[in-house]
């Protein structure tokens, strides 16, 4: 049984990003263990957005600011006090950073980099997580799956940014923190994450269930696309216990982790959107192929590190993760449930599921 609760009640906690989608997900989790949690966000769009569906805003202390903004981050970081940093902030779409790859390279490398600062600078921050992605690897083609310690790369701005922030956060490690900091400096590399309240645009769930909200044709742009797909709860369990983890001994797990899916969990876009159907009970797919740009091929992690070293494990099937995503859309929006419950609920479900208190 992981005692995890206990560790996280009181403990003050920065997630930035906190008003993106796994923002939302990873405070509502710390506020159901009793965590102290700030947050920041930059200009979200109030309406569609699930943080403050969820009024979040009212639940943790939130600033609004720029990431890029090293004054006002460490401002807020000063006055926060927090423990424990997620840095999830980030321009998170490969299709954007076609269109705008300065910015997005520019709010995911300056972003990482004035974390990894102010962190080098307060002595009351004990463990960093920095969220990157499984697009930071070189994708060779390779059958088997990615390791910690394969080559870098990536050749779309989005990637390029996720890896030269590897790089950074690696450098930062090695050079300010290792042997000389008490403060345990960690990336976590995961990918294609689904769940209920994501409303980013040009992603395949949410542009899925705003159509079938609509009664409206589901277009594919992809349908045979393969991704190995993981629920938005799997990678931020682990970041949980690598925060936790690091805290405890951060020279031991200082270090760069893949939260990576079971065996079996690379499914088309069809098969995905098959399963929403099923679950939600009607709709129809058309095929509409307009993707101009490159899209990554399929890339899976290894995580043989992560069960070993941190004992995180996969824990749901991909069948039952699109399950809970759709039944989170069906609650809220059909059965008009308050989405805070319907959250919480699931949290609850898949922290039994994991014997976690
Ligand atoms: N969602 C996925 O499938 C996925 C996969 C791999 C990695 N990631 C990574 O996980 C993290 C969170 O992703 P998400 O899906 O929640 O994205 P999201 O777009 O829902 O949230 C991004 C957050 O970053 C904030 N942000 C954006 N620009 C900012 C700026 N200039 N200054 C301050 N804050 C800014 C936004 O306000 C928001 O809170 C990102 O680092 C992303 O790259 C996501």
């Amino acid at each position: 049984m992981e005692q995890i609760s206990n560790f996280y009640k009181n403990k003050r906690v920065l997630v930035t990003g906190a008003t993106g989608f796994k923002g939302s997900w990873l405070c509502s989790w710390l506020l159901h263990m009793g965590a102290k949690v700030y947050g920041s966000g930059y200009s979200p769009n109030q309406n569609k957005n699930l943080f403050y569906q969820l009024k979040l805003q009212k639940k943790i202390k939130l600033a609004i600011f720029d990431i890029r903004d090293q004054k006002k981050l460490e401002n807020f970081i000063f006055k926060s006090k927090p423990s424990i940093i997620f840095h999830l902030a980030a321009q998170p779409l490969i299709i954007e950073s076609y269109l705008k790859p300065h910015l997005t390279i520019d709010i995911n490398v300056r972003g990482t980099l004035n974390v990894l600062e102010a962190s080098k600078k307060f002595n009351f921050i004990k463990s960093v997580v920095l969220i990157t992605s499984d697009k930071c690897y070189e994708n060779v083609g390779k059958l088997t799956r990615y390791k910690e310690d394969d080559v870098l790369g990536g050749i779309d701005p989005y990637s390029a940014s996720k890896s030269a922030s590897e790089l950074i956060i690696r450098a930062y490690r090695e050079s300010f923190f290792k042997n000389k900091k008490n403060c345990g400096i960690s990336s976590a590399r995961a990918g294609n994450v689904i769940g209920g309240g994501d409303w980013s645009t040009k992603r395949l769930i949410p542009d899925c269930i705003k159509s079938l909200l609509k009664n409206k044709v589901v277009f594919l742009r992809n349908p045979n696309f393969n991704r190995p797909w993981q629920h938005v709860l799997e990678p931020i369990r682990g970041y949980l216990m690598l925060a936790k983890k690091q805290f405890q001994e951060p020279k031991k797990y200082s270090d760069a982790w893949n939260f990576g899916t079971k065996n079996n969990s690379v499914k088309s876009v069809k098969e995905i959107v098959d399963y929403i159907i099923s679950f939600w009970g009607s709709g129809k797919i058309r095929v509409n192929r307009e993707n101009k740009f490159h899209e990554q091929k399929n890339l899976q992690l290894d995580i043989n590190k992560v069960k070993k070293r941190l004992k995180w494990y996969p824990t749901y099937s991909v069948k039952k993760g699109v399950q809970i995503t759709t039944e989170w859309y069906l609650q809220v929006f059909k059965n008009k449930q308050d989405s805070f419950k319907v959250t919480n609920k699931q949290i609850v479900e898949y922290m039994n599921e994991n014997n976690w208190h």
